[in-house]
């Protein structure tokens, strides 16, 4: 039995997260450039994307390119520019057929112009789609989301508009890049790396976290599905004992 026939259909996780990493290190070990490696990672999006829509995940978010990641050197910046905008503008006909709406977290408008002009088209052009939601974070920093929600929301306090005690967990998710969409049930990162590297801090507060060994470009759907399974063999506490975890379900 293959590991996608072992899942519970009930039990899907309506948000998985990605930290799609290992692209460099996975072209290197081929000895090629790294921009090979960004080139065959597209492959690996394409599966997660098929995976997702299949065992109908909700959202899909895929940590594209960080805030920090403009510090790497032009080439390779410039290479993944070119990338990001050839693959979004192939991939809108089969984002359509496969009901798939795209959207995106980050500092979007600050991306190069040919970049950003190329995603608005998509996410325009996809918007009325009903399947899986896949959103790429691009230019994206966690700190600098929540930095600019506390800033939102003190302005809302200056203006006299709330008082300090409206302040909840829900207000400040509500002023996120991600506001309106559920926090990510789990988040998988390959390539090795036990780190966050400012990737949803204040989502990923109680998310399932999935380390694998595997380059990005190695990632395929079985992987994927892997994760799922993983995470579905996994006791969510949430704070509580195991024996209070397990009256809830029997009494559900
Ligand atoms: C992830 O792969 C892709 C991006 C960060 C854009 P890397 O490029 O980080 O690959 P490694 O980690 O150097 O192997
Ligand atoms: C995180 O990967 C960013 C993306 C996957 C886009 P990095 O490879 O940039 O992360 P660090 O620098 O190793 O933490
Ligand atoms: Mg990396």
């Amino acid at each position: 039995m293959s590991v996608k026939d072992r899942l519970d259909i009930n039990n899907i996780p309506e948000h998985v997260a990605i930290i799609m990493d290992g692209n460099g290190r996975w072209a290197k070990s081929k000895g090629q450039m790294r921009l090979f490696g960004h080139a065959m990672g597209v492959e690996s999006v394409r599966e997660a994307l098929k995976a997702a829509t299949e065992i109908k995940v909700k959202y899909l978010t895929l940590y594209a390119f960080s805030t920090e990641n403009w510090n790497r050197p032009k080439e390779e910046v410039d290479g993944l520019m070119d990338l990001l905008v050839t693959t979004i503008a192939n991939e809108i006909e089969s984002l359509n057929e496969n009901d798939v709406r795209l959207d995106a977290i980050g500092n979007i408008d600050e991306l190069p112009t040919k970049c950003n002009q190329e995603l608005k088209n998509a996410i325009e052009r996809t918007k009325s789609n009903k399947g899986t939601c896949l959103i790429l974070a691009l230019n994206y920093s966690s700190k600098f989301e929540i930095k600019s929600a506390i800033k939102q929301i003190a302005e809302k306090y200056k203006q006299g508009e709330i008082e300090l005690s409206d302040i909840s967990d829900q207000m400040v998710s509500d002023h996120l890049f991600t506001a309106g969409i559920p926090d990510p049930e789990l988040m998988i990162r390959t390539s090795g790396e036990l780190r966050i590297s400012n990737f949803l801090l204040w989502q990923l507060a109680y998310s399932e976290l999935h380390f694998t060994p595997i380059f990005w470009p190695e990632f395929k759907k079985e992987n994927f599905y892997q994760a799922i399974y993983d995470y579905q063999n996994r006791e969510r506490r949430f704070g509580m004992v195991s024996e209070q975890i397990n009256k809830a379900n029997e009494e559900a």
